[in-house]
């Protein structure tokens, strides 16, 4: 069964594509490229020797996507393609509505047109309200996000979940992502962000490869362990094979589930900057700044529901996250960019 991956040149598209090839998928991407270099995908291929389709442009192009369809045998969808950065989201609000909304919107009615109707979709533990109760459940409270891009899955969350109410052919996936770090243990494929990092492991890693002078720590007096904020790190691969299971699930079934994809164990800032320097010897420069604002304390999923339905749960260490994201950020100083 071929599964399009939208998005698929991307960070977790494609660590997903690597895993869907060696699970016997096969896989067909469109990426219009707009925060990703194809090189990830030559190297899926190289790792696994199987060969994806590619096709280079914009999921809200209606005509792009019959044509996918009509030239290959689809079973599956996997919604990836989408504009990620918090603080850009404040900043270019329309330009986040636009491409995360509308992808959606044209994917589906094109999906509905050919009779394809499974779908899983990358959602983030962003849409969890900030006053629930640790952990996280799929029933926690969500909504109140606090940027256009948490806004953006909150809605296609109700875009989705409102089609399977609506018709019941849908088969929809809903899945709710912690904080996915590391990278292939290969170190061929990783994270690339483009310009100065959000992020806490792609800075840390680029402050080890001598590519930033200091990691700011935001905030030492948060309610947690050690007075820094406490998140779910989850192995991009764990990650990716959580995809594939829901693969599985999204062909047995029908309507909507929506199902956390986190290891249900918290780490403080301090955590990871020992544990990467404890792994991999280096040493990591930081200093303690102001709160970040829009920051919660702490995040942590429960992923009781992932284990019991899907047969999924994440098997990779903290350590075995930080040895991995070295790996691929020494092995590759400036990512695919050379
Ligand atoms: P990424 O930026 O590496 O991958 C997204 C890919 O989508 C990129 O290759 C980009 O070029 C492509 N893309 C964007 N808009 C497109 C469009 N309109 N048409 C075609 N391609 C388009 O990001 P990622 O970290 O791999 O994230 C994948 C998905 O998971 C995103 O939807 C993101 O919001 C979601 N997510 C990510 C995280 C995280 O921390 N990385 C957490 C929760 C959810
Ligand atoms: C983690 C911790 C920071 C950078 C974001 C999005 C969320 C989801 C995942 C997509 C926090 C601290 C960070 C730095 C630091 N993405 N930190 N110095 O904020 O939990 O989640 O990515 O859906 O929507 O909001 O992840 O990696 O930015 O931060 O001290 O330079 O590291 O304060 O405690 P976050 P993060």
């Amino acid at each position: 069964m071929n599964v399009l991956v939208t998005g698929g040149a991307g960070y977790i598209g494609s660590h997903t594509c690597l895993e869907l090839l060696e699970s016997g998928y096969g896989v067909v991407v469109i990426d219009n490229l707009c925060n990703s270099n194809p090189k990830s995908l030559d190297r899926v291929m190289e790792l696994t020797g199987k060969t994806l389709k590619f096709y280079e442009g914009d999921v809200r192009d209606e005509a792009l996507l019959r044509k996918i369809f009509q030239e290959n045998e689809i079973g599956c969808v996997i919604h990836f393609a989408g504009l990620k950065a918090v603080g850009e989201s404040v900043s270019q609000p329309w330009r986040y509505y636009d491409n995360n909304l509308n992808s959606t919107l044209v994917l589906t009615k094109v999906m509905k047109e050919v009779g394809m109707q499974n779908i899983i979709f990358s959602s983030s533990a962003t849409v969890y309200t900030a006053d629930n109760e640790m952990p996280l459940r799929e029933t926690s409270r969500t909504g109140g996000c606090t940027n256009p891009y948490g806004w953006t899955k909150y809605m296609t969350e109700q875009i989705l979940s409102g089609l399977a109410t609506a018709e019941p052919e849908w088969s929809i996936v809903l899945l709710r992502y912690f904080n996915p770090i590391g990278a292939h243990e290969s170190g061929r494929i990783g994270e690339d962000p483009r310009g100065i990092p959000n992020n806490l492991m792609p800075y840390i890693t680029q402050v080890a490869v001598g590519r930033r002078e200091m990691l700011s720590v935001y905030g030492n007096d948060y309610d947690t362990h050690d007075g820094t904020g406490v998140r779910d790190y989850i192995h991009v691969v764990d990650l990716a094979k959580g995809h594939v299971a829901a693969v599985k699930f999204a062909m047995e079934h029908t309507g909507c589930e929506v199902f956390n994809l986190g290891t249900g164990t918290g780490y403080s800032v301090l955590d990871m900057v020992n544990t990467f320097r404890d792994v991999n010897q280096v040493a990591l420069p930081y200093k303690i700044v102001e709160r970040r604002p829009g920051d919660i304390a702490t995040c942590y999923a429960d992923p009781a529901k992932s284990r019991e339905v899907l047969g999924w749960t994440a098997t990779k260490t903290l350590a075995d996250m930080c040895r991995d994201s070295w790996n691929w950020q020494s092995n590759n100083p400036m990512g695919y960019g050379e």
